[in-house]
């Protein structure tokens, strides 16, 4: 193993003005997998987060409530912690950016900037509502779209449109809070001139620092020119009064990411006391270590890629200009979608994390299954809900469970719970896990590739029920007598149990519960550095206890039913940071009816030929036919819902076309893995498109 690294890992700090969904917690299990594994191979690792509390919004919305600012936080404050802990996302110290710690650091790094010259002051003119007597962030400011007229448009872009523009283009503008007509207002801001750190940053942009994605974009920006960052507001505001600036506040982005330091140095201080001794305990870092310009610790950050920006430009900028070490990495990852599309809360696609704890789900089920979709990459990921059951249910349960279920039982009924001797001759192709392997796991886990680490872990897996099934435990225990049989059934069982360890250590990251109860169960605590190892003979395991039910469709049926939320009632607030995020808001809400698809989307689509080699009818179904499919070097099984039109026997033999990368879906009455395509208005009139005989299995359709 490499020598001892330390690490201060961050997640974003999410706004403490709604609830945690199941699109953040890409992010937080993102987080957690990697913090989890890096300590697992015996880093120092501190996994720190915040509430991100200030700012207009979370103002606004206490002030409706009927609450303090203060109340609001300290409420969602609970509710969030709740949310992650229920999906077992374990943050050394989860705190508040409303925090004596980050007020002190985000003056200290204010003061620094400006002794060096690199704030400036001067008075810009803006949009004040006279009645609310407050300036009005763009976001809060809406009208007609000076290009189509469109009416009650938001202050930057227009939805109906596209247009962009800046609110004093509006016409006819009004409040959004009080609905009074605007007026425009004279006032003092600080601005942060980020122009001056263009060389910085253009070096720090190609240091190794961010994704080669990540980094093309900061070209983009870096080659558009830097304008100077605007980090105040006026009062009324909720946040950090600036010193020596009586009614102007730090803007929420100032502060935000100075929480990071905040909740860190919150981590630190909580550590001491020590319980013995002198000097700093076993676990409680030193703030300095990890900040200081010279600081040999890695500073890792996981965001979103709608939050580069803050993160990539001014956040390094202000870091290097007040003498602070800069980030080691920033990794931003993409944008969940449900079913392919943006979450929508009339499709109940918007789903909170409570809801679905609520209903009962596996919360590491949707660890696995996000674990199956990440890869390092700012690509969006796709919850596919079918897909999601499908597969939790044919991996975890169908495959690795399936190894613990299927041999603890002969161990303690037949051999007192002692392991006997591993079977190393025997196990042929089902090699134990090397270290190799473990190797190569590890390299997908530092990479974020938790996509092909699950991969890897699943080959393993299958080839361990490959060893099972040739073996076939259950026959060696029927097999009365023979001394030779109770031996072999010994060695077979213990032999499954240890690549079932194995596969448990490689999975423990993603599966933190459920490893646990394979702890208890084996008797063992599942460690990085034991892998390849095996159990030793006479160990003594405990009895197995059902370790992972099937997830229920029906579950995830209601679980969009109790997500699902009328047009009226989904009528958002004003969300005014993220101008992408806000316009996702409301264009969730328009039901596509048909879009046309880029090039691109239809590079996605695998069509191959396929030749049905059998076609028969399902018991129960009274649309569907099932076909086996060869597809030249695999066979596929899709559920048609053509019976109306063809009787099995005419379509064996026959040529058609085949959607071959679609996910799998589970069916009543099976796994559908694929589709066919076929053309007609149904009923009778359905035709199986049938390329000519030229056309041979596994040819790709252009
Ligand atoms: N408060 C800021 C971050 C400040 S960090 C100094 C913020 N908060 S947020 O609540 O809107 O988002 C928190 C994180 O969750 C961000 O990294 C954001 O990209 C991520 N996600 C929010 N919605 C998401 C999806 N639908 N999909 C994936 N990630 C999403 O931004
Ligand atoms: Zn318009």
């Amino acid at each position: 193993m490499t020598s001892q690294r330390k690490i201060l890992v961050t997640s974003a700090l999410p706004y403490a003005n709604g609830p945690i969904h199941l699109g953040h917690l890409v992010e937080y299990i993102q987080t957690d997998i990697w913090v989890r594994f890096q300590k697992m191979r015996g880093h120092e690792c501190h996994y720190v987060c915040a509430d991100d509390t200030h700012g207009t919004p979370i103002m606004l919305r206490a002030e409706k409530e009927g609450i303090t600012p203060e109340e609001l936080i300290a409420r969602v404050h609970g509710e969030h912690f709740r949310d992650f802990s229920g999906f077992h996302i374990e943050f050394d110290n989860y705190y508040s950016t409303h925090s004596d710690e980050t007020r002190e650091k985000a003056e200290l790094i204010y003061q620094r900037l400006k002794d060096k010259g690199l704030i400036e002051s001067r008075a810009i003119e803006q949009y004040y509502d006279p009645v609310k007597e407050m300036f009005l962030p763009d976001r809060f400011i809406k009208g007609e779209c000076p290009k189509c007229h469109a009416k009650d448009q938001y202050g930057d872009s227009c939805e109906v449109c596209g247009a962009t523009y800046s609110p004093t283009d509006l016409v006819n503008p009004y409040s959004a809070v009080s609905g009074a007509a605007p007026v425009r207002k004279e006032s003092v801001h600080y601005f942060f001139k980020l122009g001056a750190c263009a060389d910085f940053l253009k070096e720090w942009t190609r240091s190794g620092t961010l994704q080669a994605e990540a980094a093309n974009k900061m070209d983009e920006w870096l080659s558009g020119g830097l304008s100077d960052w605007d980090i105040s507001r006026d009062a009324p505001y909720f946040g950090f009064e600036i010193p020596d600036a009586p009614g102007k506040y730090f803007y929420v982005w100032l502060d935000a990411p100075v929480g990071y330091m905040g909740s860190f140095k919150n981590l630190c201080e909580k550590s001491l006391p020590l319980p013995l001794g002198e000097g700093r305990g076993e676990g409680a870092p030193d703030f300095d270590a990890y900040w200081n310009k010279d600081s040999e610790a890695e500073l890792v950050h996981f965001i979103g890629k709608d939050i580069l920006y803050f993160h990539a430009l001014f956040w390094p900028a202000m870091l290097e200009h007040s003498d602070f070490r800069t980030p080691s990495k920033i990794y931003a990852h993409g944008f969940l979608t449900v079913n392919g599309e943006k979450m929508s809360k009339s499709r109940g696609t918007f789903i909170t994390a409570e809801s679905y704890i609520q209903q009962g789900l596996n919360p590491e089920a949707l660890r696995y299954y996000y674990a199956c979709k990440l890869n390092g990459t700012m690509e969006d990921i796709d919850l596919s809900l079918d897909d999601f059951v499908a597969r939790v249910n044919s991996d975890l349960v169908g495959k690795y469970v399936n190894i613990a279920s299927r041999c603890a039982g002969f161990i303690a009924k037949y051999f007192d719970g002692q392991l006997g001797e591993f079977d190393a001759a025997g196990t042929g192709e089902v090699q134990h896990s090397s270290a190799f392997d473990a190797d190569e796991i590890a390299g997908y886990y530092e990479n974020r590739d938790y996509a092909r680490a699950v991969r890897k872990i699943m080959e393993l897996a299958d080839r361990a029920n490959v060893y099972v099934n040739e073996n076939k435990p259950w026959e060696l225990a029927k097999l009365e007598g023979t001394q030779e049989n109770r031996a072999r059934l010994h060695t077979v069982c213990t032999t499954a149990l240890s690549l079932f360890r194995d596969l448990s250590i490689y999975l423990k990251p993603i599966l933190p519960k459920l490893t646990t109860q394979v702890e208890g169960f084996l008797n063992t605590p599942l460690t990085w550095k034991d892998v390849y190892k095996n159990l030793q003979e006479g160990h003594r395991i405990n009895t197995y206890s059902h370790l992972l039910t099937r997830v229920d469709p029906k579950q995830v049926e209601a679980l969009l039913e109790v997500n699902k939320q009328s047009l009226q009632a989904a009528a958002p607030a004003p969300e005014p940071h993220s101008q992408q995020r806000h316009a996702e808001h409301q264009q969730h809400e328009i039901e596509a009816i048909a879009e046309t698809i880029s090039i691109d989307d239809f590079a996605k689509i695998d069509l191959r030929v396929a030749r049905i080699v059998n076609a028969e009818h399902v018991e129960g179904a009274d649309k569907l036919l099932k076909l086996t499919l060869d597809l030249g070097n695999e066979t596929r099984t899709v559920f048609a819902g053509i019976k109306s039109a063809y009787q099995p026997e005419q379509l064996v033999g026959r040529h058609t076309v085949m959607v071959a990368n679609l996910a799998p879906r589970k069916m009543k009455f099976g796994l559908s893995e694929g589709m066919v395509l076929a053309a007609g208005p149904g009923g009778k009139d359905i035709f199986v498109l049938n390329p000519d005989e030229g056309a041979q299995p596994g040819m790709r359709v252009k």
